[in-house]
């Protein structure tokens, strides 16, 4: 074993006796890399002692990392064959280790058992220690590692190239894992920061890391307390409501009602009545005076889901009460006042029914305060699998289904899939397999019967999906290119350029839209 140890340690020395400055770049620009896309401290660190070990001829290293009382807060130890060295702390000798965090000044030595320093200590003698290269990781002059490499085998195999190299690249690693700490720091914080916000304000319902889903959970904590209105935009099923909800629920309103109501879902002279109240006689029927929502919600949060659907005799209705708080009921002349706050929210593009003047763009720019809105599940698909667990063990527990887990096959299936009812689309399959499911593993056989078959499909036209996709970016870069020179011949004006393009003002408008083109910089374009 000594004999294979010894005869790897004499072909590595050559090696980097003769190692060109190149192999060495070459090391640095590697670690440099993994500096920029590797996340874990000990990655890098791993990685950049193998490299030191290789390069420097030592047999084995260690970089340790200190807290500001000098206690250990990380090791990374590894053998020349790039295996882990168990047991560092018998393994290597203390005192020289010691010696340089407390004075700072690296150590060279040839032979370790010669230096009058050193060879009274008892982990050298025990060790065998021969030579040893340790050196002090600072930044900003504040020691906070050592860097060790030693070799047991061959007396002075450090040559003073091998000590300037480590001396070098130990002010890369110092660097590096600094650089690497910070990261790791910040994330620990960012960790905490979120779960302090998610417990503070009880969002443990909202489920979400995505950074997205991270940066609408802040705006939540920082507009509940306010008095703002808020329009929330988002597909079907991305959560408006449950945001809706955490909104009230964080504010000074919390104990009055929240009440919200599907403005879509319910007929438009009814919905008038039901919003204001009516008096007596104000329609056939009205046998008696009938308090509306605003007023039940005196005090309260009123959520105005779908919005859009709100004709537009509401609509100034609604604008009155943003304004001044007051309102008729329906058949009444007087005058009401309300204290209510309004959170809207709607699944429908509002700029397009603006231009298409179905919807008040004084009452859109009264809601839209503050402006939230919701990704679709498919462009924060990195939420999938917490959702699933979230919906699993609330079902599992509301059905007494027990521990319940997906098969990988069925995961595999879950991930896949686009989702377009959002959030409720992905709550209702896990619904759906815990329904159907007998033992602890749900199957792709549990999930529903389209999902199966559209991701059936799916796999077997992989190659027409490619397609799809091919054609729909063509079209999508002709119909930039072609608005962009609509615009360019227009200089700018929309209308005129629409009428060129033969596309009706909202359409086109919302094409601009997307592909994000500014139409002011065209003002001044010669074609
Ligand atoms: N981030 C989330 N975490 C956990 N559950 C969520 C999340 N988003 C949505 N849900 C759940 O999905 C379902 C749909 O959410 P919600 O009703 O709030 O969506 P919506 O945007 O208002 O939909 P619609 O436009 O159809 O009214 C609800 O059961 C909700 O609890
Ligand atoms: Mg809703």
């Amino acid at each position: 074993m000594l004999n294979i140890k010894s005869k790897r340690t004499k072909i590595s020395a050559e090696k980097v006796n003769n190692s060109d400055q190149f192999e060495v770049y070459k090391k640095i620009s590697e670690i440099g890399k993994s500096l920029i896309t590797e996340p874990e401290v000990e990655k890098i660190l791993i990685s950049a002692m193998d490299t030191m070990i290789e390069l420097s001829s030592a047999e084995r290293g260690i970089i340790i990392l200190f807290d500001n009382e000098g206690k250990i807060l990380f090791e990374t130890a590894r053998y020349l064959d790039k295996q882990d060295l168990k047991n560092p702390e018998f393994e290597i000798s203390r005192s020289i280790i010691e010696k340089v965090r407390k004075d700072g000044h690296e150590v060279f030595l040839r032979n370790a058992l010669d230096e009058s320093l050193f060879n009274k200590s008892h982990s050298i003698a025990r060790l065998k220690i021969l030579s040893v290269i340790c050196l002090p990781l600072k930044h900003k002059d504040k020691i906070f590692g050592v860097v060790y490499l030693d070799n047991r085998s061959v007396l002075g195999v450090f040559k003073e190239k091998n000590f300037q190299f480590v001396k070098e690249f130990s002010d890369f690693i110092s660097l590096a894992a600094h650089i690497a700490f910070e990261k790791n720091k910040l994330k620990v914080k960012i960790d905490s920061l979120e779960s302090e916000l998610r417990s503070k304000y009880s969002f443990d319902l909202i489920i979400g890391h995505h950074p997205k889903m991270v940066e609408i959970l802040k705006l939540v904590s920082q507009i509940s307390n306010t008095e703002a209105t808020i329009l929330i935009q988002g597909e079907s099923g991305t959560g408006k409501e449950l945001i809706a909800r955490a909104i009230h629920f964080n504010s000074h309103r919390k104990e009055k009602a929240f009440i919200p109501i599907n403005c879509g879902a319910i007929p438009e002279n009814l919905l008038e009545s039901e919003l204001f109240g009516y008096v007596r006689g104000a329609f056939t029927g009205a046998t008696i005076d009938k308090t509306g929502w605003f007023e039940r919600a005196n005090g309260g949060t009123i959520f105005l889901d779908e919005v859009s659907e709100m004709s537009p005799a509401l609509q100034v209705k609604l604008l009155r009460i943003l304004q001044s708080g007051e309102y008729n009921p329906v058949g009444s002349c007087t005058i009401h006042f309300t204290d209510v706050r309004i959170i809207a929210a709607t699944n429908n593009n509002l700029k397009e029914l603006i231009s298409n003047h179905k919807f008040r763009d004084d009452l859109y720019y009264r809601l839209n305060i503050i402006d939230m809105n919701l990704p679709p599940l498919r462009e924060r698909k990195s939420d999938i699998p917490i959702l699933i667990q979230h919906f699993l063990r609330n079902f599992s527990n509301q059905y007494h289904k027990g521990d319940l887990r997906l098969s990988k096959r069925t995961e595999d299936l879950l991930l896949d899939y686009d989702y377009p009812g959002n959030v409720r689309e992905l709550e209702n399959i896990v619904l759906h397999a815990i329904a159907l499911v007998d033992g602890e593993v749900i199957e792709p056989k549990h999930l529903p019967g389209h999902f199966i078959s559209e991701n059936k499909i799916k796999s077997s036209n992989l190659e027409l999906k490619k397609f799809r996709n091919a054609k729909q970016r063509m079209v999508e870069d002709f119909e930039k290119d072609y608005i962009i020179n609509c615009l360019k011949v227009s200089k700018g004006n929309i209308s005129k350029a629409a009428q060129m393009a033969g596309i009706q003002f909202a359409n086109f408008y919302g094409k601009v839209k997307k592909y994000r083109i500014e139409p002011f910089e065209f003002r001044s374009t010669n074609t």
